[in-house]
């Protein structure tokens, strides 16, 4: 089921000096930042080689990352996401092993425009993640 990483995404408490760090002092390419009000967040993209790193800043008062920034205020790890070439025959497969959907289940948009789902983390070692399907 699983394919490539697609991106592991850092919760970050401010995104503008999170985006120079990793362009001026790493030297890294950052996508322009990107909101995603269905989200709740602001995300730019540092572009490597072989995959991305999501940097996310909270966007509203009802940001699903307020709270993971507040029992991380300098920012951490927040999701690692996999590629899934079918996301709906994923989440039925993933459904009837017993895995925990986020949400209502149904797909949502990402940030790059295709169909996303989150798993619960209780269900996968204490990490969340996402699926794109590719
Ligand atoms: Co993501």
């Amino acid at each position: 089921m699983l394919g490539r990483i697609n991106h592991v995404a850092i919760a970050v408490p401010d995104l503008s000096q999170a985006t120079a760090t990793y362009r001026d002092v790493l030297g890294a390419r950052v996508s322009q930042p990107q909101a995603l009000p269905e989200h709740g967040v602001t995300v730019v993209f540092v572009e490597l080689d072989n995959s991305k790193v999501e940097l996310l800043e909270p966007l509203g008062a009802e940001s699903p990352i307020k709270a993971f920034l507040e029992k991380n205020p300098s920012g951490g790890m927040h999701h690692i996401c996999y590629e899934v070439t079918d996301i709906l025959a994923a989440r039925d497969q993933l459904k009837q092993a017993g895995l925990r959907i986020l949400g209502d289940g149904s797909p949502k948009t990402g940030a790059h425009n295709k169909p996303v789902l989150f798993l619960h983390p209780k269900d996968m070692n204490g990490t969340l993640v996402e699926l794109e399907q590719v």
